[in-house]
């Protein structure tokens, strides 16, 4: 049995096929223009010179030399933010605390409305929610937040963020490979469900595992690490990429974020628009975990650095991260976040000496010429 109509049938099901598969690769070339080519971008930029390496060390030495003020940073949010900023707020969600009625005025991630059942649930694991003790007894705690930007890359800062109090880093940014100049201490690793590392070895056992919850299946999937049970694959399948399978942590080192202190950061001191119920997209009134971060930070310590922070849209050649092949100009595509009005912030907090940038990506106080920065040397250590 041998028919010639089958046989044409059966070409065409291959020549099809192959057309669709070679659609969806052009498709999928077109949709990746964030990768940067990195051979470019080692030629184009200018050589860190060791001038500013060195001035760079120098003044994060300066910044731990000082003494350390106790409630320096709070003073100076309530300073510039007044009634937006709560001083009161607990960085993390505790269970049964009246504070939570303001977490139920909002859906995530600005609040956990319709989400105590679920909330409840995750509570009821988590033995702790607070700073653990040694840290929570510190009189005075000095706190650096690590942004992933590409800037950290050849500062050689890893051994002077290693001696602040408590290091806050984000979504899946790494340490191995990289500690010459990120450090290798993590108190605290601040992420989403689709940012968390894949890796166990960025996991320790002294830290803590702060939850940003956005949706759903993220209160499953935070459940599921905390229990050290598999993911249900119906939960996978509303994440946009893969998420961890294990966190190798004991449950009382899980935090979840206080939602409110993305509702004080996106409506209260970015001054964003409130939340419309949206079927699909976001109204670019989320802030990035990395903002989010340094108005956590505030909550927690008494004094706060950042380090990596600051997206050069003007650039759209140079690497966002400084771990990946990512190019700048991947930010332009984003439609979630205002990286204009966070920069705006930022540059505020460091201008106005609440917050000091040890990479001056924000706002550089040590990249100054030599006559000005002498100047400036009597009120740094202050
Ligand atoms: C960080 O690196 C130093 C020096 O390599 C090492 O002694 C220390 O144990 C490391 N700390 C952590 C938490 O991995
Ligand atoms: C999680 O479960 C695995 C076995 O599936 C076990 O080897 C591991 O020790 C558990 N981790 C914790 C933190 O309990
Ligand atoms: C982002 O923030 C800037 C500065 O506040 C503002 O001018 C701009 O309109 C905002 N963009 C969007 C898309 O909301």
């Amino acid at each position: 049995y041998f028919s010639p109509s089958l046989v044409f049938e059966g070409i065409r099901c291959v020549l099809l096929f192959v057309i669709g598969v070679y659609i969806l690769y052009i498709l999928k070339l077109n949709y990746s223009p964030e990768e940067c080519d990195m051979k470019k971008v080692l030629v184009r930029a200018p050589r860190l010179g060791m001038l500013v390496v060195q001035q760079a060390q120098k003044y994060a030495r300066q910044v731990l030399q000082g003494e350390c003020r106790p409630s320096f940073v709070k003073k100076g949010m309530d300073r510039l933010f007044k009634e937006k900023y709560s001083l009161g707020l607990s960085p993390f969600v505790k269970q049964n605390s009246e504070a939570n009625e303001a977490a139920y005025q909002y859906d995530p991630p600005f609040g956990f409305r319709k989400f105590s059942r679920k909330l409840q649930n995750l509570l009821e694991l988590l033995p702790e929610h607070d700073l653990p003790e040694h840290l929570k007894t510190k009189s005075c705690k000095r706190c650096i937040v690590i942004g992933s930007g590409g800037i950290l890359h050849g500062l050689g800062l890893g051994p002077a963020l290693n001696q602040f109090d408590i290091v806050i880093r984000l979504n899946n940014a790494p340490v191995q490979g990289y500690a010459d100049h990120v450090g290798n201490k993590t108190t605290i690793r601040m992420t989403y469900p689709e940012g968390a590392p894949l890796s166990e070895h960025e996991y320790y056992s002294n830290g803590l595992f702060v939850a940003v919850l956005f949706k759903s299946v993220d209160f499953n999937w935070l459940q599921a690490m905390v229990k050290n049970e598999s993911v249900p694959l119906w939960v996978r399948l509303f994440f946009w990429k893969q998420v961890a399978e294990k966190i190798p942590l004991q449950s009382k080192q899980f935090r979840i974020l206080n939602p409110v202190i993305i509702k004080e950061t996106a409506l209260d001191i970015l001054q964003y628009p409130e939340p419309r119920s949206k079927i699909w997209g976001w109204d670019k009134n989320v802030p990035t975990i990395g903002v989010t971060a340094v108005v956590l930070a505030t909550h927690l310590c008494d004094e706060v650095s950042l380090v990596g922070f600051g997206y050069d849209l003007s650039q759209p050649n140079t690497p966002l991260h400084y771990f990946d092949t990512l190019c700048m100009a991947a930010m332009n595509g984003q439609t979630m976040h205002n990286v204009t009005r966070e920069t705006l912030f930022l540059q505020k907090l460091v201008q106005e000496e609440v917050v000091k940038d040890l990479s001056g990506g924000i706002h550089c106080d040590f990249c100054k010429k030599e006559s000005e920065q002498s100047k400036r040397k009597m009120p740094l250590g202050i």
